[in-house]
C-alpha cells in the first residue's frame, strides 16, 4: 500500500533564493579555481621549464576551462529537486485544496497537488497503486506535473472557472485529475509517485515520474464547471 511506504530520507523543499545564492557562489568559486589553474599553467613553463613544458600549460588550461564550465553549468544541473520531498501536512493540504477549490501549486517543482476520491472504484483502479491515500481509505492526494504539457511542454495553469487545467499554447485541457479532455495532447498530465508518511506528511518522490493516463481514461467524469480560460 502506498501509505505504508516510508521515505528513505526526507528533503526539505529548498527556497529558490537560497538555492540560487549557493549556485552563484559555486559558479564563482569554480570559475576562480579554473582561472587559477590556467594562470599556474601559464607560469609553469617559465619557472619549472622542462617538467611539463607546453603540454603542462595546455593541460592546466584545459583543466581550468573544465572547472569554469562546470561552474557555469552547476546551477542548471542542480535546478531540480530529486528524491522524496515532504510538501507539508497532508491534512492541511487536503483542507486547503478543497476549501479553495484549487490545486496547491509548488512552483519550484512544477507540481500541482490535487485531491482524489479513493472510494471511487474507477479512480482506485487507475490511481490507487501509486498515489497517496489517507488512513481513512477514502481521501487521496496526487502530485501532478503541470510544468510540462504532454503535447509540447508548455506549463499548464489551473483555470478556476472551468475547474480544469488548460494549456494556453494549443488548447489541450485536462480535468481536475489531470485526465485528458480535449486538444492535441496525447495523454493526461504526467505525475509522480506519492504517499503519506507516518508523520502525516505528504511525500512526493520526484525520482519516480509516472506517464499520464491514456486519453481514454476518465475516472473523474467531470464536465467543465464554467467558462474556459483559453481560446479553443
Ligand atoms: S503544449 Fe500544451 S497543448 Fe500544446
Amino acid at each position: 500500500m502506498a501509505d505504508e511506504k516510508k521515505p528513505r530520507f526526507e528533503l526539505k523543499p529548498v527556497e529558490r533564493r537560497t538555492f540560487l545564492r549557493y549556485s552563484l557562489l559555486g559558479s564563482v568559486g569554480a570559475g576562480l579555481g579554473g582561472f587559477g589553474l590556467a594562470s599556474l599553467g601559464f607560469l609553469y613553463p617559465r619557472t619549472g621549464d622542462c617538467l611539463f613544458g607546453e603540454a603542462g600549460w595546455l593541460g592546466a588550461g584545459l583543466g581550468g576551462f573544465g572547472l569554469a564550465s562546470l561552474g557555469m553549468l552547476w546551477p542548471r544541473l542542480g535546478d531540480g529537486l530529486f528524491g522524496e520531498v515532504a510538501l507539508g501536512s497532508a491534512e492541511d493540504l487536503y483542507d486547503e485544496i478543497t476549501s479553495e477549490r484549487s490545486p496547491r501549486r509548488f512552483p519550484d517543482g512544477g507540481i500541482s497537488v490535487i485531491t482524489w476520491d479513493a472510494t471511487s472504484s474507477s479512480a482506485m483502479r487507475a490511481y490507487g497503486e501509486e498515489h497517496a491515500i489517507f488512513p481513512d481509505g477514502e481521501r487521496g492526494l496526487q502530485a501532478i506535473n503541470t510544468q510540462s504539457c504532454p503535447h509540447l511542454g508548455c506549463g499548464v495553469p489551473w483555470c478556476q472557472t472551468s475547474q480544469w487545467f488548460e494549456c494556453p499554447c494549443h488548447g489541450s485541457r485536462y480535468n481536475r485529475y489531470g485526465e485528458w479532455t480535449g486538444g492535441p495532447a496525447p495523454r493526461g498530465l504526467d505525475r509522480y509517485v506519492s504517499f503519506i508518511d507516518d508523520d502525516g506528511q505528504f511525500v512526493v518522490d520526484l525520482g519516480e515520474g509516472l506517464t499520464g493516463p491514456a486519453r481514454t481514461a476518465n475516472a473523474l467524469e467531470q464536465s467543465p464547471e464554467g467558462p474556459s480560460c483559453v481560446d479553443a
